[in-house]
């Protein structure tokens, strides 16, 4: 199939650099196997998960973030006060307030950018790259830092076995400039949320519904909720959906991309949308075995390894998806232009 790429109202925009990041400390599945009842044949088999990084302490997702946007902005050989927009997806702050954003934009030392976090758990970083893209196709800025990343570890009640050996630390940067002549950047995206799985995967204590007392912590609302079996199936079935949503549109088939990028929770969910995308499994990313689902982090983390294995090169049409709490739905299409 030929892509037909819809002409956009604007400027079109590309990514020209990118950054990612990890804290050094590891979580193995045979850390794990000493702090509740599993074991590492049951972890890789039902989450393809063999080990994952843990931030320590003192430190918080800004500091994920500042890592993989210096890193990124050193790629593009810029300084910090070049950038105009910082936007962080991330559903780990540093604190309820003020944004992520505010403290990564001073840390690296971004004097002139404003910026803002968005709260679309493992969708995140895709949807915050949405609302980077529209800012430099209106032509309101000309270089906006995304940055995705979530510190779960935090969150993450290492009692319970069926939360804690999925989640993991880390994230990444990219940074949204206007396309040259000739280059196509971002083509199409879908984007999703239903509210009617909020109970399904969700952190309770701490919001203004309810304010942290004895009681929530007693009652372990700080820590991440998940109906497992549920958010496969809605995960399942809506990257499918979306993906192929996108794909028919721009008259292209899985067989057209370069890659495909997903948002890395399960390795069956992955193994799952590929296949209903007649996707080539060698051009499907997948590196959950070293960093577990880092939420927000996924994506740009996966880039990296799609970098690094030779698999994401310029010109390349890529498909980037991602399912998570809300729920959310993410995909977009790319050509890559680095
Ligand atoms: C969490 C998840 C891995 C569980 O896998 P599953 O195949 O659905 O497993 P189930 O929840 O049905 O549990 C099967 C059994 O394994 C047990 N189990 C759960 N976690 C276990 C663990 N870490 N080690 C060993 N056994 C475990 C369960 O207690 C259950 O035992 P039972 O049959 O005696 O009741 C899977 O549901 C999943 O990946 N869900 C989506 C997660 C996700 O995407 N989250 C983030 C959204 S972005």
């Amino acid at each position: 199939m030929a892509l037909s790429v819809r002409p956009i109202v604007g400027t079109r925009c590309k990514i020209t650099a990118l950054g990612t990041y990890v804290p050094p400390q590891i979580i193995t599945n045979q850390d794990l196997e000493k702090m509740v009842d599993t074991n590492d044949q049951w972890i890789m088999e039902r989450t393809g998960i063999k080990e994952r990084h843990k931030l320590a302490a003192g430190l918080g997702v800004s500091d994920i973030c500042v890592e993989a946007a210096k890193k990124c902005l050193a790629a593009r050989g810029i300084e910090a006060s070049e950038v105009e927009v910082i936007i962080v997806g991330t559903v780990t702050p540093d604190m309820m307030f003020p944004a992520t954003a505010c403290l990564v934009q001073n840390k690296i030392g971004a004097k002139g950018a404003w910026g803002f976090d968005v709260s679309a758990g493992c969708s995140g970083f895709v949807f915050a790259l949405q609302a980077g893209v529209k800012l430099v196709e209106s032509g309101a800025h000309k270089k906006v830092l995304v940055c995705g990343a979530d510190a779960n570890t935090r969150m993450t009640d290492y009692t319970d076995r069926t939360t804690c050996v999925l989640f993991g630390d880390g994230g990444g940067a990219v940074l949204l400039e206007p396309a040259e002549e000739g280059e196509i950047g971002f083509i199409d995206y879908q984007n999703e949320i239903d509210g009617s799985g909020a109970t399904a995967l969700n952190l309770k204590g701490g919001g203004s519904l309810n304010p942290p007392t004895h009681e929530t912590i007693d009652k372990k609302m700080h820590y991440i909720y998940q109906d497992g079996p549920a958010v496969y199936k809605f995960a399942v079935r809506k990257m499918a959906e979306a993906t192929s949503k996108v794909l028919e549109r721009n008259g292209i088939t899985g067989a057209d991309l370069g890659c495909f990028i997903p948002h890395q929770a399960n390795k069956r969910i992955i193994t799952a949308t590929a296949d209903r995308l007649g996707m080539d499994p060698s051009r499907v990313i997948v590196n959950i075995e070293k960093y577990g689902n880092t939420s927000a982090g996924t994506i740009p983390l996966a880039m990296e390894t799609a970098v690094e294995e030779g698999k994401l090169n310029k010109g390349d049409l890529v498909l980037l998806a991602a399912v998570g709490a809300g729920f959310s739905v993410g995909a977009v299409l790319l050509r890559w232009e680095i």
